[in-house]
């Protein structure tokens, strides 16, 4: 019998699905000095983005039988995979299961920000009647920038472009396969787009990809989204923009530090905010659950 810590919670159907296969549960967040020596006993961890899984927990958990980590989730930036791989510990996520959410998101944010609709929800709450002050652009007709052409860039694309908008596309590989919007490279996306929405990783040896300089290069005017990773955008160049009118909103659902404590960044008149909540949908977190189960099912 395999042993199973879910340290983050999963949907019951998932758990209970993980229970008929025959797998022995633990439903259970440890504290980060505990969670180590509690590793020892289990086969598998299954987490989301609470649980930090740090080279320090893994270097205890190793003597014991952990095998295998599955983020349920896409990114995997709060495990140590370097160090899971050093001690044949494997790592998995649920890549398939939340691109349509985070894509409906960001277009969410995109209409936000286009039309005021966050600003005026709190402006109308303190008895201002903003009417000519709110007027708004469409998205129909603008250029949409999409950095990072993976599942939730497409998904994306074609959203947007079913509300008639263009689509040009990044990416860190280049030229997709089998993705028919255009190819441009990056800081041709920056000057040429209306609309910026990033659906790439943080990559900490490359640092922010959105800061200062990227910034200058876009349009007066732009709006930039981001979903992704909060340290994808330099924060505080995007206040300074945001403050100086070069971007004229930004639609985040992730931050630097997360929960957020950039009170000036949420604050800001032209920012529609969310508490990283791109995969928070029933759908997602079902099939997250189920894509949780596969891999654990075929991992034993
Ligand atoms: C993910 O990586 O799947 C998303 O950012 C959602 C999350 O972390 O909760």
């Amino acid at each position: 019998m395999y042993n199973i810590l879910i340290s983050d919670g999963l949907q019951e159907k998932a758990i209970n699905n993980l229970i008929n296969l025959g797998f022995n549960i633990t439903d259970k967040h440890y504290n980060k000095e505990d969670l180590g020596e509690a590793l020892k006993e289990y086969d598998a961890l299954v987490i989301r983005s609470a649980t930090k899984v740090t080279r320090d927990i893994l270097e205890v958990a190793k003597e014991g039988k952990l095998k295998l980590i599955v983020r349920a989730g896409v990114g995997v930036d709060n495990i140590d995979v370097i160090a899971a791989d050093e001690f044949g510990i494997t790592v998995r996520n649920t890549p398939n299961s939340s691109s349509d959410s985070v894509a409906e998101l960001a277009l969410a944010h995109m209409f936000a920000v286009a039309r005021f609709v966050g600003t005026s929800n709190y402006t109308m709450r303190n008895g201002e009647w903003n009417k000519k002050k709110y007027e708004g652009v469409e998205l129909s007709g603008k250029t949409l920038g999409i950095v990072g052409m993976g599942r939730i860039g497409r998904s994306l694309a074609d959203k947007a472009t079913a509300l008639g908008m263009k689509v040009v596309y990044n990416d860190a590989f280049g030229k997709v396969d089998g993705v028919k919007y255009n190819f441009v490279e990056l800081n041709e996306l920056l000057s040429a787009s209306d609309f910026i929405s990033l659906h790439v990783p943080y990559d900490k040896n490359l640092g922010s990809l959105i800061g200062k300089k990227e910034l200058e290069i876009m349009k007066d005017g732009v709006y930039l989204i981001n979903c992704a990773r909060g340290r994808v955008v330099d924060e505080e160049a995007l206040l300074e923009a945001l403050d100086n009118g070069k971007i004229a909103g930004a639609g985040i659902d992730v931050f630097e530090i997360e929960p957020n404590t950039n009170e000036a960044l949420v604050n800001h008149p032209r920012v529609s905010c969310t508490p990283h909540i791109g995969a928070s949908t029933m759908e997602a977190q079902e099939r997250i659950g189920d894509e949780v189960v596969s891999v654990i099912k075929e991992f034993f």
